[in-house]
């Protein structure tokens, strides 16, 4: 390809971390895995050599990230039974000298050489308008978007709010349902992994991942760069994935904050005169739930370290209300004086407070928090079992991670109007680009305008027999 110049040199095998194809081309490109850890690649079919021996190919002009240095490079493939070794020949120019044959995403065009709109992260509404912004991106994208949600138990916001709210988003914008695909995987990493295959074998060409465990998400997502696909982390950030994914989510430190305060809150109004608290985490396995627990256990030390509330423990966090329930009952076994508690999930908190129901514990005696904005939770508000939760209207964050995806799928970056922040990658050991939303304490004194007054909830459905006077007296009709 012309415009590359420079010096040629032939380069051992394994120093290329990644690949990336600049010049799409139509053929086959095969690349041998010793060679390069990880390629990406724009209109091109690229994928591992089957033998150790390549295709013949003609000359192709590629951009390789050498130890975090960008090169063009000029690779020859040998001709099938021209030696086992793989011999590159690379033509060596520095990246900026080759803006001309880049197609790296660029921020203000797109491929059609169109103004790519310049959505914000503070654009979205209940009405999902802000989502018309950006019917010419979807119009020029190419490929599907895959979408893989987590499971369906350990909060109902997958099937209630996520899954529908996608949908609508990427109708909104205009793509063709034919263009995007939402899949759960039940609570089992493997379905996923098979979810993502089944994707890019279709020819998705962005993942939107809301990984079980970084484990399994890191691996999908791998497999999604080797193929060119982009990767955004949905919600919950993978650590290791993809190096240049981007992640969108709320900002689950303020979540543990709001739930922290909340608590301090609730022991104030219902009168707890010497807390005992019991801290049950989310799941380990979720960077989520490590970041709500920077928050909440935050807000409560200095109470802790003033000894005016008691950390009864922390024991093995879960996302799985059975086992929340178990866990609550064999720490109040063994502390009975136990009369709080702190958890980031609704329907965790749904399963101690069914078991202190059991123990004929009254109502506004027993602080619990949740997150979610689930029916239960909410119920358990007006109950009085429950101090609040945590909403995160997921319509921000449906159309946050849609709209993200349209620009990848569009072969542009994701415009830093919309990327707002960065989350630390502790394993990889570098910063994410993120979009993170606002998140909202609820409690019985603005549910009628929050969740209710957002459709996240109907009233008819909140209102049941055993909350109706609470319902009327928290305004909600
Ligand atoms: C978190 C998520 C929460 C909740 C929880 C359990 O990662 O942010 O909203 O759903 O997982 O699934």
């Amino acid at each position: 390809m012309s415009g590359v110049a420079g010096t040629s040199v032939q380069r051992g095998p394994r120093d290329i971390e990644s690949l990336v194809v600049k010049s799409p081309v139509s053929s086959v490109l095969t690349y041998r895995r010793p060679l390069v850890r990880t390629a990406v690649a724009s209109g091109v079919d690229l994928r591992p050599a089957p033998t150790p021996r390549f295709r013949p190919d003609p000359a192709r002009s590629l951009a390789v990230e050498t130890n975090g240095r960008k090169e063009m490079l000029n690779m020859r493939v040998p001709a099938r039974g021209a030696g086992t070794a793989f011999i590159a020949t690379l033509a060596i120019t520095a990246l900026a000298a080759c803006s001309s044959t880049s197609t790296s995403p660029s921020p203000s065009a797109t491929s059609s050489g169109g103004a790519v709109p310049q959505i914000s992260a503070d654009a979205f509404t209940a009405d999902f308008s802000a989502m018309k912004q950006l019917t010419s991106l979807a119009s020029q994208g190419k490929g599907m978007v895959g979408v893989l949600l987590p499971d369906t138990t350990t909060s109902a916001r997958y099937v209630t709010f996520d899954a529908p709210y996608l949908k609508k988003a990427f109708e909104t914008a205009g793509l063709d349902s034919s263009k995007f695909k939402i899949d759960n995987a039940q609570g089992s990493a493997s379905t996923m992994q098979t979810q993502a295959e089944a994707d890019i074998t279709a020819g998705a060409s962005v993942l939107l991942v809301d990984a079980l465990d970084s484990g399994s998400g890191a691996a999908i997502e791998a497999a999604a760069s080797a193929r060119g696909v982009k990767v955004i982390d949905y919600d919950r950030l993978v650590k290791g994935g993809a190096k240049d994914r981007t992640y969108v989510s709320f900002d689950n430190v303020k979540v543990g904050q709001l739930i922290g305060q909340g608590e301090i809150t609730c022991i104030a109004d219902w009168k707890v005169t010497k807390p005992n608290i019991l801290i049950m985490d989310g799941d380990p396995t979720d960077n989520n739930a490590k970041l709500f627990a920077e928050g909440y256990n935050g807000v409560l030390k200095t109470h802790f370290d003033n000894g005016e509330y008691v950390n009864v423990g922390e024991p093995a966090g879960t996302w799985t209300p059975s086992v929340a329930q178990t866990t609550f009952a064999q720490q109040y076994t063994a502390h009975p004086n136990i009369n709080a508690v702190v958890t980031p999930n609704d329907d965790n908190a749904n399963a101690v407070i069914a078991y202190l129901q059991s123990k004929q514990i009254p109502a506004k005696t027993f602080p619990t928090t949740g997150q979610d904005a689930s029916l239960s939770g909410l119920q358990n508000i007006l109950k009085g079992f429950q101090c609040g939760t945590v909403y995160k209207p997921i319509y921000f964050e449906a159309q946050a991670a849609a709209a993200a995806a349209l620009y990848l799928r569009a072969g542009v970056t994701v415009p830093s109007t919309l990327v707002n922040g960065k989350t630390t990658d502790d394993t990889a050991k570098s910063d994410v680009g993120s979009v993170l939303l606002t998140p909202l304490w609820v409690t019985t004194k603005n549910m009628a305008d929050t969740v209710v007054k957002d459709g996240a909830v109907t009233s008819s459905s909140l209102c049941i027999s055993q909350v109706k006077d609470a319902c009327t007296a928290a305004g909600i009709q």
